[in-house]
């Protein structure tokens, strides 16, 4: 069993806050120290119905920052690192490269140093966990799952960067006896997504009747998971997963990008009251994005036999929670997509 005081990295943001929240409600022992840069994706309101317990401390600073992270090591002597904190986002990646190399492998290398040095050759009861994405294995074609033994083939630059982070993890456990584990999971959703991503965009839009730009043909394959799940299946490796082991966590769950994006559009119509199909004719087919994976799937057979995990909601389901959170929090999403999401949005999609 690992001692307690653990760093959560990027849990600001969408996954990582609720991660944040799993953490501090169900082990009130355990220290969680909160450490996010507050980019463009990170938003305190994602937690504030926790900001107060006790064993919770949020710290705003850069994971790039090498002087502070040190000093924060030093501070807190983490037992243990759930590394979260990324550039996320695919399309930003193929604008901004560099940008996805300074956090996603500089930043994790400065995380792992940071550990290292701590730990230096003891590393009892430590755990450096990395959060990482099925994007690694590149793309499948009409058949076929990524298992845990598939080789890595990144596509983009942000997949490019979490494959470097992900061997660096690995590699500072075959070198220095570094204990870690990570885990590649697939698209997750649910509420506090930053509507860049596929689904909370295409949910905002609709609200307000902007159109769904689906890129290319919209035969594109994903598997998708409820991020609540997702949160589970973290809180599970961290505890009872074997070290210096990967995990695949995903939702058996694939979709077309087209057929997903129907079923948001019906499952909308219902929810604002508005006409059957009106959602349906947003649906605008535009310029495919460069490099574009044509399908990613899951086998999450390792994690559901060793360890017992499955999601615990239908996709149906967990779009039905989704789709009403973003309804009930229209000043969430207002807030979000105001001032810089603009420019974004104009660049991306002009
Ligand atoms: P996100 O973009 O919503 O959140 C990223 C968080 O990291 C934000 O709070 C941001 O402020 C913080 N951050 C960014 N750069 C930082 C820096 N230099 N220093 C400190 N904090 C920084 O991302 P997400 O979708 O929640 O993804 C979280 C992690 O899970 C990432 O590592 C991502 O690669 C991985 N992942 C995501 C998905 C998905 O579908 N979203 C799937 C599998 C894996
Ligand atoms: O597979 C896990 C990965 O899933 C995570 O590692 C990434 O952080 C996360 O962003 C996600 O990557 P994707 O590129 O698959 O997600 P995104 O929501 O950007 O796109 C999902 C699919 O929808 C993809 O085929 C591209 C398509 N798409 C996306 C957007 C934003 C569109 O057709 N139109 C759009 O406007």
């Amino acid at each position: 069993m690992h001692n307690k005081t653990i760093l959560i990295t990027g849990g600001a943001g969408f996954i990582g806050s609720h991660v944040v929240r799993l953490f501090v409600e169900k082990y009130p022992d355990y220290k969680i120290i909160n450490l996010d840069a507050l980019t463009y994706a990170g938003n305190l309101e994602n937690l504030t119905d926790i900001e107060d317990a006790a064993n919770y401390t949020f710290v705003k600073g850069d994971i790039t920052d090498e002087g502070f992270i040190n000093s924060l090591f030093d501070e807190y002597k983490f037992d243990s690192v759930i590394h979260l904190a990324a550039e996320s986002h695919v399309d930003r990646s193929i604008k901004d490269p560099l940008a996805f190399v300074r956090t996603n492998v500089i930043g994790t290398m400065i995380l792992l140093n940071a550990f290292k040095a701590l730990w230096k050759d003891d590393f009892a009861d430590k755990l450096f966990y990395h959060v990482s994405t099925d994007e690694v294995y590149g793309s499948l074609g009409e058949t076929g799952l990524f298992e845990e033994t598939t080789s890595y083939d990144p596509n983009s630059p942000y997949s490019a960067s979490k494959a470097s982070s992900d061997h660096f993890v690995r590699a500072y456990g075959e070198t220095y006896g570094m204990p870690y584990v990570i885990t590649n999971c697939s698209n997750n959703y649910g509420q506090n997504q930053f509507p860049e991503k596929l689904i909370p965009l295409f949910i905002n839009n609709i609200i307000n009747h902007k159109p769904l730009p689906v890129y290319g043909d919209g035969n594109y394959t994903r598997d998708w998971l409820y991020v609540v799940d997702h949160a589970i299946a973290i809180d599970l490796v961290f505890h009872e997963g074997k070290q210096g082991d990967t995990y695949n966590i995903g939702g058996f769950n694939e979709w077309k990008n087209i057929d997903l994006v129907k079923l948001l559009c019906q499952q909308m119509d219902v929810a604002l009251g508005r006409d059957k199909d009106s959602s349906e004719e947003l649906i605008t087919y535009v310029k495919d994005r460069p490099g574009h994976d044509l399908r990613y799937a899951i086998d999450a057979s390792k994690i559901n036999k060793e360890l017992g995990w499955k999601p615990s909601v239908t996709f149906e389901q967990g779009l039905k929670i989704t789709i009403d959170w973003y309804l009930n929090n229209e000043d969430w999403l207002n807030s979000v997509t105001s001032g810089s999401y603009q420019t974004y949005y104009q660049k991306q999609y002009s």
